[in-house]
């Protein structure tokens, strides 16, 4: 039922901020493997290797490398380096990739003008190389201030170099839309995966998906090349029968899914013409991540818990 739904989905949210059952479950096998179901590897050479295999089936990608909520500068700084070498390996291989970086994982927590520097230092590495970085979304307590730089960057480097996401879940959301739509910010459209309350989000999945089928229109009215990233094959349709109307060649937008999430909905639409990019999340620090996609999707849950009650 709905309410046992929100009950576990507020369970794992809250699971996911207990540090001591990050140390236990990532050594878990069954944790571990139902993980990796979600995440490329841990290792950037895995990550690549994931990628390649996409591109073989004519998906792009977007590679993430897992950590969020940063606590030092030294890790920080440890995390663009890390971005810039993942530009240049996605260079040298010749994989068709971009990538996605958290503000939180660039200090934004503790120092704003820091994760500015940070987010700067990987959009110019980006921009030499002809790349895009998206910035990703997190919880509302930041999303002001991750549009604010997104606005700043998008004034240093341009249009094809950096981009939002917006999450229909906000009240916010469609009014965000146009207003960066207005100033041409390349704007990536999901439903939200962060447990918020209902003065600044739809509690109701109905409220959610119209929010997303309104925020899409503006998006694909807007002639900037977006990205509709959603596993829900309502929304998919919708976003397709709103291109045929307003008559839009297959190329105006891409699709987007998560790495390990409805692969045949993946390949379908790239069979149908269609640009889609897979979200690759790579690294050691997975949990967080991980336990988002399980508070998406009980049925999650129930699979992980029997295959520990199997040992
Ligand atoms: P919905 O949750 O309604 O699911 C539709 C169907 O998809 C399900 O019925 C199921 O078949 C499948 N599905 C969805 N989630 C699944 C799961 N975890 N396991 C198995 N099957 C699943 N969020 C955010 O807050 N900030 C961000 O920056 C991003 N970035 C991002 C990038 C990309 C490329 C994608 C696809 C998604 C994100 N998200 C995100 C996550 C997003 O907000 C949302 O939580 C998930 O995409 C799930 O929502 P759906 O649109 O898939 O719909």
């Amino acid at each position: 039922t709905a309410d046992t739904t929100h009950l576990s989905r507020a369970a794992l949210h809250f699971l996911a901020r207990k540090p001591a059952l990050k140390d236990v479950a990532t050594r878990l096998g069954p944790f571990r493997r139902l993980a990796s179901r979600f995440i490329a590897g841990e290792s950037m050479e895995e990550a690549l290797d994931a990628v390649k295999a996409l591109g073989a089936k004519g998906l792009m990608a977007s590679f993430d490398h897992l950590n969020e909520a940063v606590q030092t500068p030294e890790e920080t700084r440890a995390e663009v380096r890390e971005y810039q070498r993942l530009l240049h390996r996605i260079d040298a291989v010749g994989v068709r990739a971009n990538v996605s970086l958290k503000l939180t994982q660039c200090g934004l927590l503790f120092d704003e003008a820091l994760a500015l520097e940070n987010a700067r230092t990987v959009v110019a590495e980006a921009a030499a190389r002809d790349s895009f970085v998206r910035i990703d979304m997190e919880d509302s307590s930041v999303t002001q201030v991750t549009l604010d730089i997104v606005r700043q960057l998008r004034a240093e480097f341009g249009e094809p170099h950096v981009g939002a996401v917006l999450q229909s879940a906000l009240r916010r959301t469609e009014q965000d839309a146009e207003d960066l739509c207005a100033q041409r910010i390349r704007i990536r459209l999901c439903k939200g995966a962060y447990l918020e309350k209902p003065d600044v989000a739809f509690p109701d999945k109905r409220d959610v998906d119209a929010s997303f089928i309104r925020s899409m229109r503006v998006l694909l009215d807007s002639g900037v090349y977006h990205g509709i990233a959603t596993h829900d094959e309502r929304m998919i349709e919708a976003t397709l029968d709103h291109a045929t109307r307003r008559g839009l060649p297959r190329g105006a937008f891409e699709f987007q899914m998560l790495y390990g999430i409805r692969r045949d909905l993946q390949e379908r639409l790239v069979r149908e013409g269609h640009p889609v990019r897979i979200y690759v999340p790579y690294g050691r620090h997975w949990y967080p991540y991980f336990m988002r996609r399980l508070a998406e999707r009980p049925a999650n849950l129930g699979f992980l818990l029997r295959n520990l009650v199997r040992g």
